[in-house]
């Protein structure tokens, strides 16, 4: 399919390589603005493992969104691209003792706090530095979501949080440490979330552990309700941009918020998932027995989520408008895993020609691995070429 990205920049560019279209990233970005806009308690801290080029971060930026940080390699990248360190909210069920003294250190707005043994940890070192920690507690919520399994996180069988039923007792032990301020409770349920339904059935658990820890005399002030709002990966072209106002109408409907609190949500995907490409030549085209290779440069180093979840990325040839083909597109690493689709249409395609693979912004460049001594794939913006 010619004409679907400005192919003629890509002559001299080595693949493969990761394209952002940066209009589609700042057209996101809007439509985000254009809802919370209308609620000046929601805050949405972009959840930078989706993607943390430096490049699309400045971007980000610009748009005055708040991180979601899960290790202290995201703290320094998103600090190093200019966000203010008061927008910050750290997770992660293993933060190191260096991790949790750079949150410390540059007084970022909250730990999301996974367990006990955890509470304690900062509690030491934020005394050691004189310091009170601001944390909320990452709950888990025990309810399902309708994704793939390796990207649920909300279950009680996860590794992830601490039980609903604990919570009375973990809040009463932080409030009775000196140098931790306990400030809200957060959640996420998992990833690629397209049902509303699902979005319903946490704001309802929040609602009942609410009412519960109320008549208790607790009143958090941070609802933070995670991310996993997902896109269209079957129909990216008619549908670059994800459903935001059904995502944030749900919680303005469903979730009952005490007076005073803020709603913060950690969205990753949906913010640059259908901004980035990965672009890939054709190396050689090979015929089967039974089936027909497009053997591509890209492999799964570059993008494993076809090989780690099963996905599927709309593949277009940007080279050809023949008729079109049935074809399996593979990687050249030495694995059975390294198949990117099976039996899919393409048009006629020949060694040189490049494919695109879309909806691949969001944990693309960022999953890339050095397997098998291959070089990262670099991402540029439409800006830039
Ligand atoms: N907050 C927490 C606590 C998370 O664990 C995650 C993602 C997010 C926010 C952002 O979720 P999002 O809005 O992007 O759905 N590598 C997988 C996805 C893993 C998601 C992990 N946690 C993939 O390629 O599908």
């Amino acid at each position: 399919m010619k004409n679907l990205f400005p192919t003629e920049k890509f002559a001299n560019i080595r693949t493969p390589f990761y394209y952002y279209d940066t209009r589609i990233l700042r057209q996101t970005l809007e439509a985000i603005n254009a809802e919370t806009r209308q609620h000046d308690n929601y805050f949405v801290h972009y959840a930078v493992k989706a993607n943390a080029n430096p490049k699309i971060l400045k971007i980000i930026n610009e748009y005055g969104l708040g991180i979601d940080c899960v290790s202290g390699g995201e703290i320094e990248q998103v600090l190093a691209c200019g966000f203010p360190a008061n927008k910050i909210v750290f997770a992660g069920v293993g933060k190191s003792d260096w991790e949790i003294e750079l949150g410390l250190d540059n007084d970022i707005f909250c730990f999301n706090v996974e367990s006990i043994p955890e509470l304690e940890i900062i509690n030491q070192i934020a005394a050691s530095k004189g310091k009170k920690a601001t944390v909320c507690f990452r709950i888990n919520p025990n309810v399902g979501a309708h994704t793939h399994a390796n990207i649920t996180t909300g279950l009680a069988e996860n590794k992830f949080g601490i039980a609903m039923e604990d919570m009375e007792r973990v809040i009463r032990l932080a409030q009775s440490m000196d140098n931790i301020a306990f400030k809200g409770l957060h959640f996420h349920i998992g990833s690629q979330i397209l049902d509303m339904d699902d979005f319903i059935a946490l704001a309802n658990r929040i609602n009942a552990l609410q009412d519960r820890l109320e008549s208790q005399g607790f009143h958090p002030e941070i609802i933070n309700v995670g991310g996993g709002l997902g896109i269209d990966y079957s129909d990216p072209l008619a549908h670059p941009i994800p459903d935001f106002k059904a995502y944030f109408d749900t919680y303005t409907q469903y979730l009952h918020l005490r007076p005073g609190q803020t709603v913060h949500f950690e969205l990753g995907r949906a913010v640059v998932g259908q901004c980035g490409a990965l672009i890939t030549r054709v190396n050689y085209v090979k015929q089967g027995a039974a089936k027909q290779f497009a053997i591509v440069d890209a492999g799964m180093t570059d993008l494993i989520r076809p090989a780690l979840y099963d996905a599927h990325h709309k593949t277009y040839n940007l080279s050809s408008d023949q008729p079109a083909e049935v074809y399996d597109v593979v990687g050249p690493i030495c694995e059975s895993s390294d198949v990117f689709d099976q039996d899919i249409l393409l048009n006629r395609t020949q060694r040189g020609d490049l494919i695109a693979m879309l909806s691949a912004g969001a944990y693309g460049e960022i999953m890339a691995s050095g397997y098998n001594c291959r070089r990262l794939p670099i991402g540029y913006t439409s800006d830039e070429l």
